[in-house]
């Protein structure tokens, strides 16, 4: 059966500029291409989880504007369920000023319409969510919405996976419900409070799952870990691959960890399917734009070995 994955979160319009350095404070610099390309957190996730086959529904909102309607589109263009996405007159789109300098990048995210998704609109969507076989959310819309969408999921009795990005501090009831979190090192440092370097890793992880949720902890070129049997730690090494933009590999995990979880796999294999996805991803310019299909990662699966 295909798995249907709701995804609760941003959209935004990514203005992707690269140039050679950042510019620094009063000075202008020419850079070498500006480019707007679908993102946000939220549709980067449902656009990856949706190519790997899931069907896929987005809850989320956009402004009147074209670069709303840019968004909407790009959805479509994934058979994406996008009814759920509310326009909202006056209010702007969402948007990411991106900086890629030599492959790294830095992002400044105004929210806009993403701010107006608020708890009383989750409440339209009760039959979504209980339809879901994993619902999925980030941190781009409110805190509110966040909390409210996770308490009536699992009140539903639902696998809910909360990618806690970008970092916050949240607050334990919500923690408690999620079934998964997957933070990378410093969202999992700013939520225990706790250092997450070289050893110190492991016992901020454990510190985590107290809580309740299985915690899988992205690494970026060094892979991603999670707590297996007896809560002994677990690494996923990455791949070493042509590194082209690595904006949305975060997403790119979590929709790979969603899909693979949703079909029944166990949390070994699902890490082990993500980290395919998100290595295919980073070899490829922009956030939607570089998702992989699931034939993609099937064959990238059979020719690639990961490095130990
Ligand atoms: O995770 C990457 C995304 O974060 C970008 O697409 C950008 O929109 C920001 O929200
Ligand atoms: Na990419």
């Amino acid at each position: 059966k295909t798995p249907h994955i709701v995804v609760i979160g941003s959209l935004n319009m990514d203005i992707v500029i690269e140039a050679d350095r950042s510019p620094q404070l009063g000075e202008t610099i020419l850079g070498q291409n500006a480019r707007f390309i679908p993102g946000g957190k939220g549709a980067n996730q449902a656009v990856a989880a949706a190519r790997l086959g899931a069907r896929t529904t987005m809850i989320g909102a956009v402004g009147a504007d074209s670069f709303g309607q840019d968004l909407l589109l790009a959805l479509d263009n994934d058979k994406i369920h996008r009814d759920s996405v509310k326009i909202v007159e006056g209010s702007s789109t969402g948007v990411a000023s991106i900086y890629i300098t030599s492959g790294d990048n830095s992002i400044v995210v105004v929210p806009g319409a993403n701010y107006k998704l608020l708890p009383e609109d989750i409440d339209k969507y009760d039959d979504i969510i209980q339809d879901a076989d994993i619902v999925l959310l980030q941190l781009e819309i409110p805190l509110e919405t966040v909390r409210h969408a996770v308490t009536k999921a699992k009140a539903m009795g639902k696998t809910i996976i909360l990618n806690p990005a970008p970092a916050q501090a949240l607050p334990e009831d919500l923690l408690r419900n999620v079934d998964y979190i997957t933070p990378n090192r410093s969202e999992l440092s700013l939520l225990t409070g706790m250092n997450t370097e070289g050893e110190a890793l492991e016992a901020a992880m454990r510190n985590l799952t107290q809580l309740g949720s299985n915690v899988v902890t992205t690494l970026g070129e060094e892979g991603s870990a999670f707590l297996g049997e007896k809560s002994t730690l677990q690494k996923v090494s990455g791949y070493k691959v042509p590194v082209i933009d690595t904006t949305g590999a975060g997403d790119s995990f979590n929709a790979g960890l969603a899909y693979s979880l949703a079909l029944g796999n166990s949390l070994e294999e699902s890490v082990a399917f993500a980290a395919k996805v998100s290595a295919l991803a980073v070899t490829r310019f922009g956030a939607q734009a570089g998702m992989p299909s699931l034939e993609e990662v099937t064959m990238f699966g059979n020719h690639t070995m990961g490095v130990e």
